[in-house]
């Protein structure tokens, strides 16, 4: 992406950031998980905090659990079930309520899936080659790619547009997903009629969270603090991090990845900046940090965790929730589809 594309998406974004705070009646977004395995708290910064401030202005909010997602780039689906409950659990601790937002799963909305099949038909091979997402992805998958990773930015683009969400929080890398479910909607447009909302990007100013490596927090690279480790686990796994011998703590992520990475993780949790929390511990060594970190972490999840447990006491509850979930998804898709076959002339 250019930079000056960049600077216009981050000026659109300002617009519609105030428009919404002035009316947000008028929005609705979509944004998701793919349920892989636990959330952790790169999510919690992500994504999951920026959605529950939107639901809070009023705009109607919708999850999507892309489960169908999960094989993109793998083979094994998982304990695909439980990832999801997982999820619904975490995303309820972090302040969604299931009375005004919609939690629900990708597999269980048939006409949602069935849009695919028409956008397919508006976008190019190389369009998709060309996607950022989906060269990043097979890079990292290491596999022969896909049909379904090749096609990953139509699906989501489905997910986008089967609920007519014109407002979808991403981080700077997820601008090309955003493009091509505007080009979806143009172009279906141009070809039958308007029935799809172009939906706009909210860049979201949160930051990037590091996993205990110093790479970016990924359940794939084991480096990550799930939202539902105890506390003692959360110690377990910052005494694991590998710093380095240097006693004076000081930050600097180029040449202290695992240092610099535990300093960011304590500075998201408490409000400060890295440096001055290296200053703090100063000559204290890695020990002293590695213990700061643990306690920042879990006392700034303390709440998220007491939430998620008594939520988690009543399994019955959860599933509940991914059920009305998925009775409204399907009862927006139905309508939506039921538009599409008119304009094609696809109803008998
Ligand atoms: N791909 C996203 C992820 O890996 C999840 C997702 C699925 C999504 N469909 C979406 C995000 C639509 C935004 C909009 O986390």
């Amino acid at each position: 992406m250019s930079t000056d594309t960049y600077i216009c998406s981050v000026e659109r974004s300002n617009v519609l950031a105030t428009d919404i705070a002035a009316d947000p009646g008028r929005y609705r977004t979509l944004t998701g998980e793919r349920p892989t395995g636990p959330l952790h708290i790169g999510h919690l910064f992500g994504t999951i905090r920026e959605r529950v401030r939107l639901q809070d202005l009023g705009v109607e909010t919708m999850i999507v659990l892309a489960d169908y997602q999960v094989i993109t780039d793998r083979d094994a689906i998982g304990h695909v079930r439980q990832h999801v409950y997982d999820a619904a659990l975490d995303n309820m601790a972090a302040g969604i309520d299931p009375d005004r937002s919609t939690i629900f799963t990708h597999s269980a909305v048939p006409a949602l899936n069935q849009l695919i099949l028409p956008f397919l038909s508006l976008v190019t091979e190389a369009e998709l080659h060309r996607n950022p997402t989906v060269k990043a992805e097979l890079a990292a998958s290491g596999r022969a790619l896909s049909g379904l990773l090749l096609t990953y930015p139509v699906h989501q683009a489905a997910d986008i547009l089967f609920c007519k969400a014109n407002v979808v929080p991403v981080g700077k890398d997820q601008l090309p997903h955003i493009e091509m479910a505007r080009v979806i909607a143009r172009r279906f447009k141009d070809r039958y009629a308007a029935v799809f909302t172009e939906p706009q990007a909210l860049l979201t100013s949160s930051p990037d969270v590091p996993g205990l490596d110093g790479r970016k927090m990924s359940k794939s690279f084991g480096n990550a603090i799930t939202l539902s480790m105890t506390p003692d686990e959360t110690a377990r796994v910052v005494r694991r991090t590998a710093t380095d011998s240097e006693r004076h703590i000081s930050y600097d992520p180029d040449t202290r990845p695992g240092v610099s990475a535990l300093l960011t993780i304590a500075a998201l949790c408490t409000g400060r900046s890295p440096e001055s929390i290296a200053a703090d511990v100063g000559s204290a060594g890695s020990g002293a940090l590695k213990t700061l970190v643990t306690e920042a972490v879990n006392s700034f999840l303390a709440g998220h965790r007491r939430r998620r447990a008594e939520l988690a006491l009543d399994p019955g509850y959860v599933r509940s929730v991914v059920r009305r979930g998925n009775e409204r998804a399907n009862e927006i898709a139905e309508q939506t589809l039921d538009e599409v076959r008119r304009v094609m002339g696809t109803h008998y």
